[in-house]
């Protein structure tokens, strides 16, 4: 319990909701605020300071205008130096925005923002404030990267008042701070990295970045359940909360944005780790499929979507004859179950059993798919490995199957089929209701609305 005596007061224990910050003096197992379960942590309850009424008051009289009075400000945006970081922000970093990046432990978090931050030195006053790594953590990685740092300016701080303080001087139009858990007040007397801590220092962060017009990065940790540790109101208070996240196996990271006052959200950025740092791939389509120079059994191209970006991914199926008394159904990138689904789906309308086959499923490249678009590439990929035929390597499916054997559409039809051609392929297999209404030159179009017409693809 880290109950240290407050400024004036007896030591109050409160209990804060980490869903929306509500707080009570009771613990209770449902925030009585947001109605979430299991949020209610104990805390340490705010000095009734002038400082923290600033948060709850308003100065000066108030006045009411009509959209037509207000000035409506142009956006200052600059490019970053990553036009995948600038894609998921919506075109570039807005001034006085303050952006929330999120992440699992050496996803590449700090390596993002510093490399971004060297760039942006170079045209812009920079501070990266770093609290977690050394001065010497934070140049070695630099001379790693080989990124031209001479200009961007570091300190190792984690207090917050000094933070600002320094910052009023110097005047960076950007900050980053890495990351927001280890920074303090002395306003709040509970450990750093708690939730009245952390909401506190955000407060001032933004407050500071909103007045002065600084972009800010605040960096936060992820929880083992994925959310970002610390209270949801820090993802309240920040214009733009972005995720960093990868598959520990492979080099690509995917940076998505989840909220964005600036843009658009689920717009994703794709990276890739090497060994000087982050590199942006700006064609994933490119990536993902690996073109054979003669079609294989099993092996289907499908077009999924990650935001509003549609992706080219070779689905690979291996159905081999099984001997044990219950087959196996493994699906890497995919969802097992699903999996399962479609091919009992596959024995019931179309006929073609499987259950004593092994069926072995894989996206290519470590991608994962969560979008039911899938459907028909692993059914295509599963009937053509059990039946050892191709499908020729100029093709492309989407679509999602029903129980009912039927054929469904999928989001986002005609941004796949562009995607498609564009990467040169002649036929895309489609459900019938995403067909285009004008034929698209140099592509065959094949509408399926029944399982029976997809089999007669093969
Ligand atoms: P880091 O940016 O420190 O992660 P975070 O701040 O999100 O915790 O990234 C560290 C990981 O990235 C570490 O496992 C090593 C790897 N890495 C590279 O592969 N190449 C590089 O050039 C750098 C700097 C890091
Ligand atoms: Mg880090």
């Amino acid at each position: 319990m880290n109950t240290v005596k407050p400024r004036g007061g007896r030591a109050k224990t409160i209990y804060s909701c980490t869903e929306c910050g509500a707080q009570s003096n009771k613990w209770a197992g449902q925030c009585g605020s947001c109605g979430a379960w299991n949020a209610m942590i104990e805390d340490v309850a705010l000095p009734r300071s002038p400082r923290n009424a600033r948060f709850t008051g308003y100065a000066g009289e108030p006045q009411i205008h009509t959209m037509a009075d207000i000035e409506s400000l142009v956006e200052v945006r600059t490019a970053t130096g990553f036009s995948e970081l600038d894609r998921v922000l919506g075109g570039g970093m807005v001034h006085g925005s303050v952006i929330l990046i999120g992440g699992d432990p050496g996803i590449g978090k700090s390596t993002l923002l510093q490399q971004t931050m060297a760039a942006l030195s170079e045209r812009l006053p920079t501070l990266y404030v770093t609290g977690e790594e050394s001065l010497q953590q934070v140049s070695l990685r630099a001379q790693r990267l080989g990124v031209p740092s001479a200009r961007l300016r570091l300190l190792s701080e984690t207090q917050v008042e000094r933070i600002l303080a320094l910052a009023i001087q110097e005047q960076p139009k950007v900050i980053v701070i890495d990351s927001i858990q280890t920074v303090y007040t002395s306003e709040v007397q509970s450990t750093p990295g708690a939730v009245s801590q952390v909401r506190e220092c955000a407060a001032q962060l933004v407050q500071f970045a909103k007045q002065t017009g600084t972009a800010l990065f605040l960096v936060g940790h992820v929880t083992k359940e994925g959310a970002l540790a610390g209270p949801r109101v820090l993802e309240h208070m920040v214009d733009t909360v972005l995720y960093f996240e990868g598959d520990g196996s492979s080099r690509y990271r995917v940076i998505r944005a989840v909220k964005n006052r600036f843009g658009a959200v689920n717009e994703v950025g794709v990276f890739a780790m090497t060994d000087r740092g982050l590199r942006e791939v700006s064609n994933p389509s490119a990536i993902f499929v690996s073109r054979h120079e003669q079609p294989v059994p099993g092996s289907v191209i499908m077009v999924t979507r990650e935001g509003s970006r549609p992706l080219l991914v070779e689905v690979q199926a291996l159905v081999a004859e099984s001997h044990a008394s219950n087959p196996r159904r493994v699906a890497v990138g995919l969802d097992q179950n699903r999996l399962a689904m479609l091919l009992a789906v596959l024995q019931r309308h179309a006929g073609v059993v499987m259950y004593d086959q092994d069926v072995f499923v894989n996206v290519v490249g470590g991608v994962r798919v969560t979008e039911t678009a899938a459907d028909l590439a692993v059914l295509l990929a599963a009937l053509s490995s059990l039946r050892d035929r191709t499908i020729s390597n100029d093709t492309v499916v989407f679509g999602e199957v029903g129980l009912a054997g039927e054929i469904r559409p999928v989001q986002g039809g005609e941004e796949r089929l562009r995607e498609a051609v564009q990467h040169g392929f002649k036929r895309v297999i489609l459900p019938k209701a995403n067909a285009p209404r004008r034929a698209v030159e140099g592509v065959e179009i094949v509408p399926v609305s029944r399982l029976a017409e997809v089999l007669d693809c093969l």
